[in-house]
């Protein structure tokens, strides 16, 4: 028995460190935000190709780009390493603020607003605004949009273009999404008439999906893209050397030309007009299968460790609870019902936005992830843990203490490993539970299995396949995480 637990101590303590080589180690947000470093960081919106896109294919998970090849010759030149970390478009300003980014690049236009904010580079590329709709809608000038749904990406220019469109033609209604790409879904699905979106990348998706059409909009004036910084960069000059640099070499020609030239998304993509029926085709995410695949590692990983956190401190509490000294008990009544009477994704984003602003500490969407449901299922698990100990035969406990056995060495020895026994399904519930439930941390950024599906989906404006391809892996799994329990659970049943 001693055995086992020191095994069972070990494995937590390597995962433990397994979790910190992870999150310490390649969490782009810990980069060193001085300037006397070797690496600079970079954040964009990979939602924007040909700008920056997700590259799937033989499962790299690999942002790729006019804007990253821009960067990575800035930052060679400079003599910097480049690390990449991403956002939804919304999100850069305020990274670049809090200084988790030395710089963003994501086709960003300066304005006047921002530039109460942060610093801009030259401008580097321009680009005229688009109506993008069905073909044959024939919604191609602003005046056109009276009386319709029109999508625009939050936090952009064209948002702001769109509402002074929509102070001179009548009734548009607006509706802001956080990724371009679902902004081009919502057009697909009929949710939305039309979108505004930039003319390079109106292109892409007008020629990845023959459905649609894009027409510029005269008056629009062009908008430039710069690099941005945070606010007094000592970045901006040397950047701004190099910029003009690869402007009179005709480097940055060159890279517009790879790939604003070529139809770089219709290579992935095919277009998938949505008609009545399932019209299913597992074929196109084939080559994106691995991609996907390389979220299992990371979701068993979370579990896992969620699993056995939560177990320890769900048995402390269920000891708080137990012991008779009533302070603590209140206390352990107390944290158990505010963890079970709040929704775990409501956790889940006060951890990861609150911690840095209420401690200092930059947690990461892993460590946040980690932490809410040890904290959560701690909750859950201490109910469990406690019904399993008074379960436990009193005589047993009368008995230890009438030899003299003292209180703790007879928890550990005596009723602990009965009362496991007895919760042993509750625990594979749990963990199920837990399993499944890890596809919430993709909402604050966490690559597994479901935001994986996800970025395939966008990428290939395919929905359902990926999707359902995920929810055959989370089957799968809880499956072979059923059988692998019941095959304990007889293990233990018979070495009784
Ligand atoms: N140029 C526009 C702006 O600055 C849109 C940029 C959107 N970029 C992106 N990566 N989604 O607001």
């Amino acid at each position: 028995m001693k055995k086992k637990k020191v095994r069972l101590l070990t494995i937590l303590f390597v995962a433990i460190l397994v979790i910190n080589m992870i999150t310490g180690h390649s969490d782009p947000l810990k980069a060193a935000s001085s300037l006397n470093k070797d690496t600079l960081t970079m954040i964009t919106s990979p939602d924007y190709p040909p700008y920056e896109f997700y590259d799937t294919k033989g499962g790299d998970r690999q942002i790729v780009g006019f804007d990253i090849d821009i960067a990575k010759t800035l930052a060679q030149k400079l003599g910097f390493k480049l690390q990449i970390m991403e956002s939804d478009f919304n999100g850069l300003i305020p990274a670049l603020q809090a200084n988790r980014a030395d710089f963003a690049m994501a086709g960003m236009t300066p304005t006047p607003e921002r530039q109460k904010n942060i610093d801009f580079s030259i401008i580097y590329y321009e680009a005229k605004d688009t109506i993008v709709a069905l073909k044959g809608s024939n919604l191609k000038q602003p005046q056109d949009l009276s009386g319709k749904k029109v999508g625009v990406q939050l936090g952009t220019i064209q948002e702001q273009n769109a509402q002074k469109i929509a102070q001179k033609v009548a009734g548009i209604q607006l509706k802001q999404l956080n990724k371009v790409p679902e902004v081009v879904q919502e057009i697909k699905s009929g949710r939305i008439d039309a979108a505004i979106v930039e003319d390079t990348v109106a292109k892409g998706f007008a020629q990845a999906n023959p459905d649609l059409e894009f027409n510029t909009i005269p008056s629009s004036e062009a908008s430039g893209s710069a690099i941005a910084f945070p606010k007094g960069s000592s970045l901006v000059e040397p950047f701004n050397k190099v910029l003009q640099q690869m402007k009179d070499l005709g480097t940055l020609k060159k890279l517009g030309t790879k790939w604003f030239s070529q139809n770089i998304i219709a290579t992935t993509a095919s277009s998938t007009p949505i008609k009545s029926g399932l019209n299913l085709d597992f074929t196109r995410i084939l080559p994106d299968i691995p991609f996907i695949l390389r979220g299992i590692p990371l979701t068993l990983l979370f579990t896992l460790l969620s699993v056995s956190l939560g177990l320890i401190w769900g048995t402390i509490l269920s000891l708080l609870k137990i012991i008779g000294i009533k302070p603590l008990t209140w206390l352990a009544n107390a944290y158990t019902s505010v963890f079970r009477g709040t929704p775990l994704l409501l956790q889940l984003a006060l951890v990861y936005y609150a911690t840095p602003q209420l401690t200092g500490y930059d947690i990461s969407a892993l460590e946040a992830g980690v932490l809410t449901f040890t904290l959560n299922s701690g909750a859950y698990m201490s109910e469990t843990i406690r019904g399993g100990i008074q379960a436990v035969d009193k005589g047993q406990s009368e008995a230890a203490m009438s030899m003299g056995v003292p209180y703790w060495l007879m928890m550990w020895d005596i009723i602990f490993p009965q009362g496991l026994k007895n919760i042993l399904p509750a625990l594979v519930n749990e963990t199920i539970g837990l399993l499944k439930d890890s596809a919430l941390v993709s909402t604050i950024g966490v690559v597994e299995i479901l935001r994986s599906a996800q970025i395939v989906g966008a990428n290939k404006y395919i929905y359902f396949e990926p999707l359902l391809f995920a929810g055959l892996i989370y089957y799968l799994l809880v499956m072979g995480l059923t059988f692998s329990a019941s095959a304990l659970e007889k293990r233990l049943r018979q070495s009784e």
